[in-house]
């Protein structure tokens, strides 16, 4: 079947992509072997079935190293501001993020309205998380999040039955952002509704307990953390409940190598890299990358086949 012209990765952004895998992937050789990730790489290693979710290690106990703040706002991706992984945090101090308004509704909102970031940060608590991150170009931090659920911004929009998927649409500003518009429009991100409900997820505000940096998604964006970097849309404008599946910026760029879900997924590699292994930003070597990206235990319910690649591309 001919590949449509929608499915092909604009050239530049597949040349980077290939670029740093290869720097990532063909420098380091073999994987470092952490006894704490045994599990996985007894599977990787032999082609065992996955284990069981409640053969798992609890993840959540092991403690996690947050990446430094300098390197957390200096490798970035944010293509609006340019496809290298130090020009956002370059270029993106001409995005104005005060005043900021999010638009709530789509036909699963019974309660639709403009809030500006004050109202939604001032309704609920402000929360810390630490969460690992995991790109889909198979590089890794761990970072220490602020932020409110995202499931209380959704309660409060009155969310009725045809609320089935959301809808993130962020900024896209040819006046503020040098390559606005790279994505044919807005860059656009989609969770089912449960997702967007799990306690895990949340709207961020801010890293190390500091406000979020433009590079990084100021004033708010997405965090998801057992699915692939790319959902984390940044610098969020619009949030809609609606009915039928979004079409996400990564699915419409390539078809055959990004999907909807996005899961984590050591066992599916993506079709021209491995997702067995990551590299960690600031570290030697590469460890092995957990399904659910270390979440299992609050998010494989969600997802009834673990052996179903849908989930994880
Ligand atoms: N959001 C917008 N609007 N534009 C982007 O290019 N890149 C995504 C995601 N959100 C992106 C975006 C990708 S590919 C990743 S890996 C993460 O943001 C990177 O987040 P970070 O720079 O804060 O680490």
């Amino acid at each position: 079947m001919p590949i449509e012209s929608s499915e092909i990765t604009p050239e530049k952004v597949y040349k980077r992509r290939r670029i740093l895998i290869a720097a990532g992937v063909g420098v380091l050789g073999v994987p470092l072997i952490d006894k704490a990730y045994g599990i996985f790489q007894e599977k990787q290693d032999g082609q065992m079935p996955f284990p069981k979710v409640s053969e798992l290690p609890n993840e959540q106990s092991q403690p996690l190293v947050p990446t430094p703040y300098e390197t957390i706002t200096s490798y970035n991706n944010y293509y609006e501001f340019g496809f290298g992984k130090d020009d956002p945090s370059k270029a993106a101090k001409t995005l104005t993020t005060s005043p900021w308004s999010v638009e709530i509704g789509g036909e699963g909102a019974d309660k639709p309205g403009i809030y500006d970031i004050a109202d939604i940060k001032g309704e609920s608590a402000i929360e810390n998380h630490i969460y690992r991150f995991r790109c889909v170009e198979a590089w890794s931090m761990v970072i220490p999040w602020n932020g409110i659920k995202l499931s209380e911004v959704i309660k409060s929009a009155l969310p009725n039955s045809k609320a089935k998927y959301v809808r993130f649409t962020t900024i896209n500003d040819p006046q503020q952002m040098p390559n606005a518009g790279w994505a044919g429009g807005p860059y656009v991100e989609g969770l089912t509704i449960e997702e967007a409900m799990n306690p895990l997820t949340l709207l961020s505000t801010g890293i190390y307990d500091k406000p979020l940096e433009q590079q990084n998604g100021a004033p708010i964006r997405l965090v998801v953390p057992w699915k692939y970097g790319f959902k984390y849309a940044k610098s969020i404008v619009k949030i809609e409940l609606v009915e039928k599946i979004p079409q996400n910026t990564w699915w419409l760029q390539n078809k055959r190598e990004y999907g909807f879900y996005a899961n984590v997924n050591p066992k599916f590699n993506h079709p021209r890299w491995t997702q067995a292994t990551e590299r960690v930003i600031g570290e030697l070597g590469r460890k092995p990358t957990l399904l659910y990206n270390g979440y299992a235990q609050e998010v494989a319910h969600m997802y009834p086949d673990v052996e179903n690649r849908l989930y994880f591309f």
